[in-house]
């Protein structure tokens, strides 16, 4: 009845981690209850990926304590490990490796017994739908197999936790509502997702819970409904909300135009310029 006396899946206390003089995560306070998917939304800098790496155990923070699961990682970070399933945001694959190569060797890394390291392969080769694929070399591989891959060897050993930075980057939209579907499957099934995306849509869909950090602080969390909510009472919608939360009237300005400048080939534009419009309308004539 009393969920808050659950121990909670992830919890950063007062965390901090410093570069130098860069201040990336500031102070940051974070409690997930288990079964969460949650979204950790920010712009590209704003800590997500520390973060990230404070809660794996890849980074020690300079002040404050990380636990999992109620085990305290500095502490024992073996054990915390076993609890955690990682995909970083630039997945590795051993290139001359096929994929089921490349899962075994990770069944070994985690100690795992040989005949419960087949079995999950051909579970999990059959849920992503793997195919044939999963006895090709992973150089021959798109980069939605190889997330599939990379995906497959975090859950290998049935984790209580996924980490996940980022996982929508490069890839199609056909990959992309296929990763959606997989974490939202293994949330389903009782697995807490911690999942980094700078895309509010993304987090929108599919997060139970949202946070937003700008600046190594989560500035807002909730609920997507919750910050809705809160959005509807100051704007129009959430993505105005993300964007006001997290950017200066001016960096959103350059953001929008950095972003037509990416979209739009050089032709396009040219030809969307009012003058060139008169210009071609002209020629048609
Ligand atoms: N190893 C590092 N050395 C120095 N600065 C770093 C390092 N890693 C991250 N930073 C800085 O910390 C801030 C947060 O980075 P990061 O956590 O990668 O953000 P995000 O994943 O949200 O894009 C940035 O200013 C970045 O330049
Ligand atoms: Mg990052």
């Amino acid at each position: 009845m009393n969920t808050s006396r659950e121990v909670p899946i992830v919890e950063l206390k007062h965390v901090t981690k410093r570069f130098g003089d860069t201040v990336a995560v500031d102070s940051l306070d974070l409690s997930l209850p288990p079964g969460t998917l949650f979204g950790f939304i920010g712009p590209n800098g704003a800590g997500k990926t520390t973060t990230i790496k404070l809660i794996t155990g890849l980074l020690q923070p300079t002040a404050g304590r990380v636990f999992v699961n109620g085990i305290d990682i500095r502490h024992e970070p073996e054990r915390a490990k076993r609890l955690i399933g990682y995909v970083p945001d630039n997945p590795f694959l051993y290139d001359v490796l096929t994929g089921r190569e490349f899962l075994r060797f990770v069944g070994r890394l985690y100690r795992m017994d040989a005949s419960l390291v087949e079995r999950r392969i051909g579970e999990l080769f059959e849920l992503f739908q793997v195919g044939s694929w999963g006895d090709f070399r992973a150089e021959e591989y798109s980069h939605g197999m190889r997330q599939k891959i990379v995906i497959s060897a975090a859950l290998l050993h049935q984790p209580k936790l996924i980490v996940i930075d980022e996982p929508m980057v490069g890839l199609d939209p056909k990959s992309i509502r296929l990763v959606k579907r997989i974490l939202e499957y293994q949330s389903r099934m009782g697995t807490a997702i911690f999942m980094s995306t700078h895309t509010l849509a993304v987090a929108e869909e599919i997060s139970s819970l949202v946070g937003i950090i700008d600046r190594g602080r989560v500035i807002a969390q909730g609920t997507v409904a919750e910050l809705r909510r809160l959005s509807r009472e100051r704007h129009r919608t959430l993505e105005d909300l993300y964007l006001e939360l997290t950017t200066s009237p001016e960096e959103s300005q350059r953001e929008v135009e950095r972003w037509l400048n990416m979209a739009l080939p050089p032709l396009l534009r040219e030809m969307l310029r009012p003058e060139s419009r008169n210009e071609r309308v002209l020629l048609d004539q």
